[in-house]
């Protein structure tokens, strides 16, 4: 059975140990204060579930997902995240984070920033763009008919392979968006940045979309 780190147990973090439980996985969760502010939470995902410190987290997922607010990026562990997919779900609000030059002038992205924070590790860009309570309402099987979709973004072509599985798992499908530095195009109050949207309907955002400087 594989394991899905989780480094962010907040809304997002929760959601997706949710799903990653039905699914079959097991989840290690973590969060700033300490595994036993946790208790509830493993206490609902059941015996699947175990919460321990982020860099316990990072060591023990074959995924490990950061969904945390990403002022705090570079507390990330890096070595032991080395050579793993990292699914990165974080968004830049200046009033929450604080100005980030880099972000402000957009000479990098969200996701660039914490690919370069773990050099050796394989960055994916997904569930950045879907409002956390939908995570466990929005999704259908594959097939099924308008079925939603979802980003991924990365320099990595079999880890976006393997993150297009999990949310193909999840119930969604995805659309690729190109490498990281095409990861703007989902970015906050981009045309796909929220709805729901097909995969044709979210390619249609990715072209629409349009850099700050450029509005
Ligand atoms: N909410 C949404 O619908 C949504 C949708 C898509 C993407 N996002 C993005 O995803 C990220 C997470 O959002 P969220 O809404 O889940 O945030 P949240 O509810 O505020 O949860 C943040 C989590 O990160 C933990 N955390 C904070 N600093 C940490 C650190 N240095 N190391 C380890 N854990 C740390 C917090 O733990 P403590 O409580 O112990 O501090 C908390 O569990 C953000 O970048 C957000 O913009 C959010």
């Amino acid at each position: 059975m594989a394991t899905i780190g989780l480094i962010g147990a907040g809304h997002i973090g929760s959601q997706i140990a949710r799903l990653a439980v039905a699914n079959g996985y097991k989840v290690v969760i973590s969060n700033s204060r300490g595994p036993e502010t946790l208790s509830d939470l493993v206490a609902e995902l059941g015996p699947s579930a175990r919460a321990a410190t982020p860099l316990e987290a990072a060591k023990a997922g074959d995924i490990v997902v950061v969904t945390i607010p990403l002022k705090s990026y570079e507390s990330v562990p890096v070595e032991p995240l080395a050579g793993k997919v990292v699914i990165d779900t974080n968004n830049y609000y200046p009033q929450r984070d604080g100005h980030i030059p880099e972000l402000d002038n957009e000479s990098t992205t969200t996701s660039e920033l914490l690919q370069a924070h773990l050099p050796s590790s394989k960055v994916v860009k997904a569930f950045n763009h879907i409002y956390a309570a939908q995570l466990t309402t929005h999704g259908q099987p594959a097939g099924t008919r308008n079925r939603r979709a979802l980003v991924v973004a990365g320099n990595d072509p079999g880890a976006k392979a393997t993150v297009t599985r999990l949310l193909d798992q999840f119930g969604f499908d995805a659309v690729d968006a190109g490498p990281l530095k095409e990861g703007w195009r989902i970015q906050r109050d981009t045309p796909g940045y929220g709805p729901r949207r097909t995969a044709d309907e979210l390619r249609r955002d990715l072209a629409a979309a349009k850099r700050y400087a450029e509005r």
